[in-house]
């Protein structure tokens, strides 16, 4: 090889010696080129099924959507539905939304609160802790067929800094181990103090990973979303931890290294500044000044505000999206005022179409210097104080999922994407340090389809 391809793209953001910000140590995932079956293959989608989904922790569910015993929640992902349950001790139980009698759906509902579960289609009854209550006129019932009392199936369920996961083989390492990230890297967002201000599942013609692919670099940005350049730099710092986690620290704040105007200041930089509680028209700095302005008015925003979570990040945070990628089919762009929680879900039977789940989470504070920030994108009117929880807003594959202009140029690249993988044509991806994300993310997976995991 003739040059160091590694020091060739240097993005460190030489953040605070001891803080989560610190650039990791490069990880050597090789320079293998995948098949690209992976993407389309109905063979492959199988394999999936038998050795990755079952064995993983999966995203189910964030608490603040089930506060008091009985709250539920239901995940689904592919053929399978499971509901997520708060029970009477404060703790959370999940089991497979089916009937034991003849497989009906217990919920009927994606969310909602319920002292027991009742199965619609012949009214048995269920604890919010799955055991069996009643069976409808049990004595007509042969006693051998009921000796068990058949109540829910449950399987492994637990949380962290308010996210909710589940394993369904019960046999993944326990959930602190399992998640690659450091302690405190969740937990000091306070995702718990967060609602869900808005829930968009839309479908799109794509497998799951070529999806979750396009959101794990910004290497792409100059090209499909050239307007990010004004405010978003696209030389980000990746960061590869254990069991195929990742991040992506995308600054903001700040003009694309790429433009060569670094001095006036770009107008969607003006609106973070106002944002921020800083008046552009008395700021006398140049772009290159803009993101640690803000991050100087944030820092004070944060002890006027009496936000704990501030205090726990470090400058680059306040302004910064720290896109974290948890293996395998999640990526939370984190922010301290709040996180935009994207789910890569598997069709449950067609390898070439996936949804994509969004959910938008805020932390309200009751202030109208306070507001909630452009980056959320949310339509005019929506409430943000957690006082109501929104319906999920399902939007069919060939339908904008109205999500923003960004989100709608990815729409359609995706889809085009899907179509050249599975052509003769192609022979793999080509990945380059700024996609080392994907490698990582690719090598885990290998490791699960393989066996050697
Ligand atoms: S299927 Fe549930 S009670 Fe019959
Ligand atoms: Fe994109």
């Amino acid at each position: 090889m003739s040059a160091n391809f590694k020091a060739a793209w240097p993005m460190n953001l030489h953040g605070p010696a001891g803080s989560l910000e610190v650039k990791l140590a490069d990880v050597d995932n090789g320079v293998d080129v995948p098949n690209p079956e992976r993407y389309y293959s109905a063979e492959y989608m199988k394999k999936e099924w038998q050795h990755l989904w079952p064995r993983v922790w999966l995203l189910a569910g964030v608490t603040p959507d089930i506060p008091e015993h009985g709250d539920y929640t239901v995940f689904n992902i592919g053929h399978e539905e499971f509901v997520v349950v708060r029970q009477a001790d404060g703790g959370i139980k999940a089991f497979y939304n089916v009937c034991p009698h003849r497989a009906n759906r217990v919920c009927m509902n994606e969310r909602g609160s319920v002292e027991r579960f009742t199965c619609a289609f012949h009214g048995w009854k269920f604890g919010c802790d799955g055991k069996l209550e009643s069976v409808t006129d049990e004595a007509t019932y042969h006693p051998s067929l009921l000796a068990n009392r058949p109540g829910l199936t449950e399987v492994r369920c637990d949380s962290i800094g308010g996210l909710i996961f589940i394993n369904i083989d019960g046999k993944a390492p326990p959930l602190r181990e399992w998640i690659g990230l450091p302690k405190g890297y969740i937990e000091n967002y306070e995702i718990d103090k967060m609602h869900v201000v808005r829930h968009v599942r839309s479908e799109w013609l794509a497998n799951w990973k070529t999806g979750l692919d396009a959101f794990y670099e910004t290497y792409h940005l100059p090209h499909i979303h050239p307007q990010t350049q004004g405010v978003m730099e696209d030389f980000s710092q990746y960061d590869l931890y254990p069991n195929g986690f990742s991040r992506m620290i995308v600054p903001i704040g700040v003009k694309s290294h790429r433009l060569k105007d670094q001095d006036s200041v770009d107008p969607y930089q003006q609106y973070m500044m106002k944002e921020a509680g800083i008046d552009p028209a008395t700021f006398t700095g140049s772009a290159s000044d803009v993101r640690e302005a803000i991050q100087k008015a944030k820092r004070q925003r944060g002890k006027r505000f009496g936000l704990a979570n501030y205090e726990k990040m470090t400058d680059g945070q306040l302004t910064d999206s720290w896109a974290t990628g948890y293996f395998p089919n999640v990526q939370i762009g984190m922010h301290p005022e709040g996180v935009f929680i994207m789910r890569f879900l598997p069709h449950p039977t067609d390898p070439e179409r996936f949804f994509y789940d969004n959910m938008t989470m805020f932390r309200y504070v009751a202030d109208p210097g306070y507001t909630v920030p452009g980056w959320m994108g949310l339509p005019e009117g929506m409430d943000t104080t957690g006082a109501t929880r929104p319906d999920i807003e399902h939007v069919p594959a060939g339908v904008k999922p109205n999500l923003g202009e960004v989100l709608d140029q990815d729409v359609e690249l995706v889809a085009a994407v899907q179509k050249g993988q599975r052509s003769a044509g192609f022979r793999g991806p080509l990945w380059c340090e700024q996609e080392q994300r994907l490698r990582h993310f690719h090598r885990e997976l290998d490791r699960y389809i393989n066996g050697e995991k």
